[in-house]
């Protein structure tokens, strides 16, 4: 059973995602810390209903990102998780994240990677006019969404679809797909 520490910063709606799942035996993994940068950040009520330890691990003003960096890694250690799951966490990765569990984060963006990395990826598929959008899980390396892709799930732009509603559209294959990841990852264990 894999020990795998959630970083969120917003909504949490793929941290309930994962909390379902295992709560359904769908996924066999245990949630060991939910770590927040945003002390308001309605995922953490969430972690908390589900009996899950939170951290906030706020940026002080003009914080290195290392230094940020390494505080994040200390709380997932002390937590003993040794996968890390990026859901809604406004923040780029640095050096010593990813040199602390190689190979072990995962991200869930909601395009189908490589197309509209960062930002509002649904408003740039909108924009470029797509009929085929989606969600991607990859693994997070140094760049923005550019780690090697583990699984993806596709949804239909559907003509007079606005950003609310190819949101809905690509969250519902969000939330079938990064526990069916790892639940993946899990078994490869
Ligand atoms: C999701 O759309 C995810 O793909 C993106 O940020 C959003 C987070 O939503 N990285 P939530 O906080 O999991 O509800």
């Amino acid at each position: 059973m894999i020990r795998i520490a959630v970083l969120v910063s917003g909504r949490g709606s793929n941290l309930q995602a994962i909390i379902d799942a295992i709560a359904e035996g769908r996924l066999q993994a245990k949630i060991a810390v939910v770590v927040s940068n945003r002390p308001a950040a309605p995922a953490l009520e969430r972690a908390k209903k589900a009996g899950i330890p939170t951290m906030v691990v706020e940026a002080r003003g003009g914080e290195a990102r290392d230094t940020f960096d390494t505080r994040v890694v200390e709380a997932i250690r002390e937590h003993r998780a040794e996968w890390v799951v990026l859901a809604g966490f406004m923040r780029i990765i640095g050096n010593v994240l990813l040199s602390a569990f190689p190979m072990r984060i995962i991200n869930v963006h909601p395009s189908l990677l490589p197309a509209f990395p960062g930002l509002n990826a649904q408003a740039q598929a909108l924009r470029h006019g797509v009929k085929v959008s989606g969600c991607t899980v990859h693994y997070v390396d140094g760049g923005t969404d550019t780690g090697p892709i583990l699984a993806q799930a596709a949804v239909p732009v559907l003509e007079g679809d606005d950003e609310q509603s190819l949101s809905n559209r690509i969250l519902v294959e969000e939330h079938r797909l990064l526990p069916a990841v790892l639940q993946k990852l899990s078994n490869e264990r």
